[in-house]
């Protein structure tokens, strides 16, 4: 069987460190593995829309910078198929099949959603489309017949949906679609990235974000602001690692090799932690180093960026070559879904027979 991923992003906002280490950076591993046959990288405007219905400029602008955040660290449209949600109306066809195997209650209980929910203020009125959503990316990921979802924990309850849908379906009408697995991030520290502050995740509305498209500067004085431990009064008080963004940062950024460079006392993060926490080291030298470590990271994810900034026709051209491709992948699975559920009513010569029969036999 072909190994095929599919996995995207809502354009609600630029891209930062968050998805970077949850994500990006292993999209751009999969894509250089050379073990995939195909790799669909979505632009879920669509869906962005479902709780943005007043604001559709912001999706419209936050495109082209999911876009640029996309080609700048790394996704390489010669190998990854790069494109956007509304450009492949097959979705929407498919997701409208799906909402009928699927109970309202199971959608209620689907956490992420609750969560959402919650975080929206939608409790008094749901918008339909948003409580379809998850319906929605089912239909994202088996149009493309993905077998691989590379996204964050939050996502795990939208994939075990995925497969629930694939079973139904494939029990009524046959086997047609593929069960995909889900791939989360390697590492603990990656899963959930504290933002800043050291509060929750990174998320724009909290103002804790490191974004891939900040500046030196920028990045810089985020790092000094950083949340650490409140109990570490002088460098030689003995500090806590609980929840001290810095070292959750290095847990999730930093290899042996950045201590040989940058901080060459020690020989890695657990010698640093060590000392941290016996005394001794003060956090000034911690986030000079996470500042070191991170903008080693940004700094080719920058230069990218500028390039394809000065080329914007050019990165639309690339999506609107990558939804041509998506298209067409996804309308060979639609033929296939409508002659599994026998709707291809004028494509299927045998079912057109089978109607004439039945007549002329007069049953
Ligand atoms: N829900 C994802 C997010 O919030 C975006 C998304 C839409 C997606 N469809 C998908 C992710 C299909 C993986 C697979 O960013």
């Amino acid at each position: 069987m072909k190994k095929i991923i599919l996995t995207g992003d809502r354009p609600t906002g630029r891209l930062h460190l968050g998805h970077y280490v949850g994500s990006l950076r292993r999209r751009v591993e999969l894509q250089n593995s050379g073990e995939f046959d195909d790799i669909f990288v979505m632009i879920a405007d669509a869906q962005a829309l479902t709780d943005n219905a007043d604001n559709p400029e912001k999706v419209r602008q936050n495109v082209i910078e999911v876009a640029l955040d996309y080609l700048s660290v790394g996704l390489d449209p010669e190998k990854t198929t790069i494109f956007i949600q509304t450009q492949v109306p097959e979705l929407c066809e498919l997701a409208f099949y799906y909402m009928n195997l699927v109970s309202v209650s199971r959608v209620q209980r689907n956490p992420t959603v609750k969560t959402e929910i919650k975080m929206r203020n939608f409790e008094q009125s749901i918008p339909v489309g948003f409580f379809c959503y998850p319906v929605s990316q089912a239909s994202d990921i088996t149009a493309f017949k993905a077998t691989t979802v590379p996204v964050g924990e939050d996502q795990a309850p939208m994939i075990e949906l995925t497969r629930e849908i694939v079973n139904r379906f494939n029990h009524i009408y046959g086997p047609t679609l593929v069960e995909p697995e889900i791939l989360l991030p390697s590492n603990a520290a990656c899963m959930r990235l504290p933002g800043t502050d050291g509060k929750a995740k990174m998320s724009k509305s909290l103002g804790n974000c490191i974004y891939l498209s900040d500046s030196s500067k920028e990045v810089k004085k985020k790092v000094n602001s950083m949340y650490t431990d409140p109990e570490h009064l002088t460098i030689d008080s003995p500090g806590h690692l609980e929840g001290n963004c810095p070292f959750i940062y290095l847990d999730a950024f930093s290899c042996d090799e950045h201590f040989e460079r940058y901080l060459p006392d020690y020989k890695n993060l657990q010698e640093l932690k060590d000392h941290y926490t016996r005394g001794g080291v003060g956090d000034g030298t911690v986030k000079k180093l996470l500042y070191n470590v991170i903008e080693e990271e940004l700094v080719p994810i920058r230069e990218r960026r500028k390039m394809y900034e000065q080329n914007i026709p050019l990165v639309y051209e690339i999506l609107r070559q990558g939804s041509e491709k998506a298209r067409e992948t996804a309308a060979k699975t639609l033929d296939e879904v409508r002659n599994a559920m026998k709707i291809n009513y004028f494509g299927d010569a045998a079912l057109i027979e089978e109607q004439a029969a039945r007549y002329r036999s007069g049953k």
